[in-house]
């Protein structure tokens, strides 16, 4: 089966254009990244300025030892890829053959589906059940006896719920294949998986700067596995995907967990007053421990979807034929956001 594309989300640029506003006036509510500038980045990434005419250290062992110290693991159990993006695509490539079964409970981050599909494999969902989405461990688990790898998204996109750690232990135990878990809001949740690797000779996590660090348009993520499961990894990474730039930008951002978790813990605070605002409205939220919340609209999710993206607020909508037609995602933003975004709903709610 050809692999889906995956659907870019039309860009700021665009956006302003058709709204007839400046590009400063849009709001990413879309995208679940950090509504913080960060504004140390400056000066980490001048120091690499000087380096540009050459290509960074292949092995990219200064971040592998910055990612390793933080979750206290060996270098040999990192895998850099430019973005945890990067990673999904890989472990697909490095672990799936053609024909060989995924599985992943969805909704879910599109990326999995397509890293199957592009590796030749057969991407199997396993749906969760609409109104709390929570995560369907016993079908996955009955998926995946049979199963050559597992995607699990936790705490989740789009969801916003978490696997915990008892369910996670019975999936490892239930396969025989790889199971891979996309860690990229782990901060929010407070996990790490870190001590996982070393117990489970059949796990990944994939972790990323995209999102608590701050630093997505720097395009870092890591993998922490195994040295075997590294190993397979690294046979098959583009030897200079990340940028000198990029490689001192993530290690001075994970050199500093104390800036990271007070960035975790403002965004937290505004997710709740965010939670009690959109609730207040009337709308459904689901209980989530990331940097985002999903809610239910109804019926018109859509179009109130399009008069906020008319006046520049991007939220995210879902597929008009899928189990979310009728919920947006909002991403964490600032106050002043927010209030824009609260005094549209109201307009367009009524
Ligand atoms: C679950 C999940 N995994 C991976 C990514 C992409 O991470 P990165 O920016 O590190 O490629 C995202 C981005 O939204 C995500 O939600």
């Amino acid at each position: 089966m050809k692999a889906p594309k995956y659907q870019w989300q039309p860009t700021t640029a665009e956006i302003a254009a058709a709204a007839g506003i400046s590009p400063g006036e849009v709001e990413r509510f879309d995208h679940n990244t950090s509504p913080f500038a960060s504004d140390w980045a400056p000066v980490a990434a001048a120091a690499s300025l000087p380096r540009l005419n050459e290509y960074p250290g292949a092995d990219y062992r200064a971040l592998r030892e910055a990612a390793a110290d933080l979750n206290e693991l060996e270098p040999d159990n990192i895998a850099p890829g430019a973005g945890a993006d990067e990673l999904i695509l890989l472990s697909g490539r490095a672990f799936l053959e053609t024909g060989a079964t995924a599985v992943a409970a969805t909704p879910t981050y599109p990326l999995y589906e397509i890293s199957t599909l592009q590796a030749g494999g057969v991407f199997n969902p396993v749906p969760a059940v609409p109104p709390d989405f929570s995560h369907p461990t016993d079908e996955v688990v009955r998926a995946a006896r049979d199963a050559d790898l597992v995607w699990i998204c936790t705490p989740s996109n789009p969801i916003g719920n978490t696997v915990t750690d008892d369910d996670l232990a019975t999936i490892i135990a239930a396969t025989d294949g790889l199971v891979v878990v996309d860690a990229a809001y782990a901060e929010f949740n407070d996990d790490t998986w870190s001590d996982q690797v070393d117990t489970h000779h059949n796990l990944i996590v994939l972790r990323t700067l995209s999102k608590a660090f701050g630093l997505a348009g720097a395009r870092v993520g890591y993998a922490m596995a195994h040295p075997d499961l590294i190993a397979a990894i690294d046979a098959i990474r583009p030897p200079g995907s990340i940028s000198t730039v990029s490689v001192d930008l993530a290690v001075a951002g994970l050199g500093s967990s104390t800036r990271m978790a007070q960035t975790v813990e403002a965004i937290s605070r505004a997710r709740d007053e965010l939670a009690t605002q959109l609730t207040a409205l009337g709308l459904r939220v689901l209980p989530s421990t990331t940097n985002f919340l999903l809610c239910e609209v109804g019926s018109n999710a859509h179009k109130i979807a399009g008069q906020l993206i008319d006046v520049g607020l991007v939220p995210r909508k879902f597929p008009a034929d899928g189990p979310l037609e009728e919920y947006l995602r909002f991403t964490v933003r600032t106050a002043s956001a927010h209030s824009r975004l609260i005094s549209a709903l109201e307009r367009y709610l009524q």
